[in-house]
């Protein structure tokens, strides 16, 4: 199996280059499909930071890998008509790095640190007064001899993304005056994000074809299309003309994407905990240790899908798969995990995109 497809969200796309995808990706707030409160809400901040010929404030998106996190910085500053630079948290090693990028700034400018959480703490204390106040301590020299110089920087946007903001430490979560969370996207949204996509490709699909893919991309843009690329190298081969229902869900199974988007991993995971786990609650590193993932990437990739499908539930002593879980699997439902995380289907009802799942 293509090992892109197994890391749902993560990692770069074809046509990606340093995380930038040059072909699919929206260039203005108006092609960004969906999250309409937060495009609502950026679309009246950009217009009134223009009318005061001002900088935007500093904006922090958060959500799951492959929303549109990227997209909406360039975005962003797209809308402002300013540049853009692009880093993120790990690639700031040193203070130096972060300085150097800092003064090469021009007014307005937007850096867009992705993976915001990941700066190291004496990088991220040199953001507060960049943000703030918009000056940068420099120190000169060594020992008694140092003197530290005080420059001061243009008023420049910062964008952050991170996959939790509560990974962010207060004092630099404060200093954002923009926080918008980016959720998964509804089948309707992403049939849109597909058929768009399928059109920059030149490649003919059907709404049909397009719905099919999009409620088993797991309310990702990025996964979606990833998944539409493939089905089109499956139909090209196959020497399908369009692409309708029947095709791309017959593409769909030769890539062992199953009917709710889940992917290898995520069954891995639902299977460990129902079966080898037995559903006891399981700890993050075990479960992490079980499936050979990193805490980290199910924590931050996996599990909200699976919470926000109401596959696993987070109860104070570990994780546990639900009844709905069960079920998905093929699997009998025990009687207590019924009795504990309740028969989710009957109490949610079955539209995807709802939010679901017990979220501690
Ligand atoms: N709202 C959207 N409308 C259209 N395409 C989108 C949207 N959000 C994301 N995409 C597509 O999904 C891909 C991944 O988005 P990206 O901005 O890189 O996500 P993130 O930075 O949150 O991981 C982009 O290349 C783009 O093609
Ligand atoms: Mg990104």
């Amino acid at each position: 199996m293509d090992d892109r497809l197994a890391s749902p969200g993560a990692g770069p796309d074809e046509g990606e280059v340093a995380g930038v995808d040059t072909s699919l990706r929206p260039t203005s707030l108006d092609s960004f499909v969906g999250q309409d409160s937060v495009r609502r809400q950026l679309g009246i901040f950009l217009e009134a930071a223009r009318q005061r010929k001002e900088a935007l404030d500093h904006v922090l998106l958060v959500g799951p890998p492959g929303l549109g996190k990227t997209s909406l910085a360039i975005i962003l500053a797209a809308e402002m008509g300013v540049q853009i630079t692009i880093t993120s948290g790990p690639v700031l090693e040193r203070k130096g790095d972060l300085a150097a990028i800092l003064t090469a700034l021009g007014p307005g400018d937007v850096l867009f640190v992705d993976e915001i959480h990941r700066l190291n703490r004496s990088v991220e204390e040199v953001l507060y007064p960049a943000m703030e106040d918009f000056q940068l301590d420099v120190v000169l020299g060594q020992g008694p001899q140092a003197r530290t110089l005080r420059l001061d920087l243009p008023r420049f946007t910062l964008v952050g993304a991170t996959t939790r903001s509560g990974l962010l430490t207060s004092p630099l979560r404060d200093r954002f005056g923009v926080v918008q969370r980016l959720d998964y996207y509804g089948p309707d949204d992403l049939a849109r994000i597909i058929l768009r996509s399928a059109d920059l490709l030149r490649a003919d699909v059907s709404p049909e074809g397009a719905r099919a893919i999009a409620i088993r991309s797991r309310g990702t843009p990025r996964i979606a299309n990833r998944l539409l690329r493939r089905v089109r190298d499956v139909a090209q081969v196959m020497g399908m003309r369009r692409i309708g229902q029947d095709d791309a869900e017959e593409a769909l199974a030769l890539l062992e994407v199953d009917q709710a988007g889940l992917d290898d991993l995520d069954r891995k995971i639902l299977n460990h905990l129902a079966v080898t786990f037995a559903g006891r609650p399981t700890g993050l590193g075990t479960l992490a240790d079980a499936v050979g993932e990193s805490p980290d990437t199910i924590e931050d990739v996996y599990e909200p899908f699976l919470l926000q499908q109401g596959l696993l539930a987070r109860t104070p002593r570990g994780r546990v798969a639900t009844a709905r879980a069960y079920v998905h699997l093929g699997l009998e439902v025990p009687r207590d995990v019924r009795a504990q995380t309740g028969d989710q289907s009957a109490l949610f009802g079955d539209e995807p995109g709802a939010t679901r799942g017990v979220v501690p």
